[in-house]
């Protein structure tokens, strides 16, 4: 089979040239418009997860198109290093001036990787320009994603991702703690407290056995998205972590490139999820730009930006695209739909009702998948479900579900319906586990919640009954 013509003639046999980044030939959208995808054959699909928790106010929205043509015709680009442009100038003052006093300044770039390396690269330039040189480690956590790039690929800890390159990593100045995972790692004699504090001293153990004063700075998704699957910390873990931080002089980063921008009900997730602990450094991405454009930032506390300012003057991190106009419009537009049309009160209420739903119909009395839940988490737009099939109920049928997430994944988009399935968030080495995701947009309505929960459990209830469960 040659290059350009491999693929599942299922979702039609139109040559490719382009080298997918799935093991299956992905069907082909044509159109989009809301939470609704066209594909190429007039196939209707209707997007429950944003792409990857991307898309936060739906395809085609008006203001949004027309605020990306004006800027089409009022000028598309100039370059950073020449020329600042008004767009951008207003977008990072809208970011820091909804931060309520969390950020001073803010930097951009094209995406999430970029902005997590972005994020490396500010923290570490803020130490080398305040005479910290010796600052040049950074402790993240297991189990978690900070993008695809070398460099955050040696920050984040995605076994799956992380295998083919393991010998690029840089292993010197990237260190790991366990995440914060109660489901699954606090011990059952353990209290929350206990657990909180365990984890705590285990980042100030990392600390010393590097030398306190060599940490740049503990980095974390406040909520953790697709290695684990919408994963929040117990209540107090963000502040004892911070806290570790403060004693050592070191910064506390978050990435909320994918829980971020509203995606749990709140602008920036760690003012409902983070203990309402700002941080130093903090990236963001995805619901930006909400998928009508390619945008990610870097967003720094006064003190991180005067330290720079006040030393080399410039941010000695940029790339060719960065703080495109149209690519500001485009997200400006995105943020000031979400604030007009009170989107986070829309997606707090009926992301209560999706997480009700999901709870009555998979983990209700009558639920066949009920045996099979280990968990449901979540709020607003974002909800994980994980699933244990290291159960009797599965074992009895001599089932041990490995691929289940996705199976459910697949079973899902033939009935019409895209979400998100992974495996590998259960265990530290990335070999157990399935969880799907769901994410839809922030102006979804009730009865799109409800359609979107009845063929989600039907598809969860095929896979089941091909499996003899
Ligand atoms: C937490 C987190 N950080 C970084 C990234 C990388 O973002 P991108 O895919 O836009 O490069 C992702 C992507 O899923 C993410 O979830």
């Amino acid at each position: 089979m040659s290059a350009t013509t491999n693929g599942d003639a299922k979702y039609g046999s139109r040559p490719t040239a382009i080298l997918h980044r799935t093991p299956w030939r992905p069907p082909v959208a044509s159109s989009a418009e809301g939470i609704y995808v066209t594909l190429e054959d007039g196939k209707k699909l209707i997007d429950a997860v944003g792409g990857a928790a991307v898309s936060c106010i739906g395809n085609g929205h008006p203001k949004v198109r027309q605020a990306i043509k004006d800027q089409v015709d009022k000028m598309s680009y100039v370059y950073n290093m020449q020329l600042s442009n008004d767009i951008a100038e207003e977008l990072a003052h809208y970011l820091v001036a909804s931060s309520n006093g969390a950020f001073g300044a803010v930097g951009f770039v094209s995406g999430g990787s970029e902005a997590m390396e972005g994020v490396i690269k500010t923290a570490r330039q803020y130490f080398y320009e305040t005479g910290q040189h010796q600052r040049t480690n950074f402790i993240a956590r297991k189990l978690s994603f900070h993008g695809n790039t070398v460099g955050t690929l040696s920050l984040a800890y995605h076994p799956a991702r992380r295998a083919p390159y393991l010998s690029l990593l840089n292993e010197q100045s990237f260190h790991h703690v366990s995440p914060a995972y109660a489901v699954r790692f606090k011990g059952k004699e353990e209290s929350e407290e206990q657990y909180i504090e365990r984890l705590r001293k285990e980042l100030e153990d990392k600390f010393l056995e590097l030398g306190p004063d060599t940490v740049v700075g503990f980095v974390a998704e406040t909520v953790v998205g697709a290695t684990t699957g919408v994963v929040a910390a117990p209540k107090g873990y963000f502040k004892a972590m911070k806290s570790v931080c403060d004693k050592y002089g070191a910064l506390f980063i978050l990435d909320e490139v994918m829980c971020g921008m509203g995606r749990m009900g709140t602008l920036h997730a760690w003012e409902s999820f983070g203990d309402g602990v700002a941080p130093d450094i903090q990236a963001v991405a995805k619901g930006l730009g909400g998928g009508y454009v390619s945008i990610g930032a870097v967003l720094m506390s006064q003190r991180i930006a005067d330290g720079v300012r006040d030393n080399a003057g410039f941010w000695k991190h940029g790339h060719t695209y960065q703080a495109h106009p149209i690519a500001c419009a485009g997200a400006l537009a995105v943020q000031k739909v979400i604030e007009e049309e009170n989107l986070l009160a829309n997606i707090n209420e009926k992301g209560a009702y999706l997480g009700e739903l999901l709870r009555a119909r998979l983990a209700g009395p009558n639920a066949r998948a009920a045996p099979y839940v280990f968990d449901i988490r979540g709020a607003a737009a974002w909800w994980g479900v994980e699933w244990e099939f290291d159960v009797p109920a599965a074992a009895a049928k001599g089932y041990a579900g490995k691929t289940f997430a996705m199976d459910v994944q697949a079973r899902a988009l033939e009935n019409g319906l895209i979400i998100m399935g992974f495996t590998g968030g259960a265990n530290i080495e990335g070999t157990k586990g399935n969880h799907n995701m769901l994410s839809p947009a922030y102006n979804i309505t009730k009865e799109e919640v409800e359609k979107i929960v009845d063929v989600f459990v039907t598809s969860i209830e095929e896979v089941l009954a091909a499996n003899g469960l």
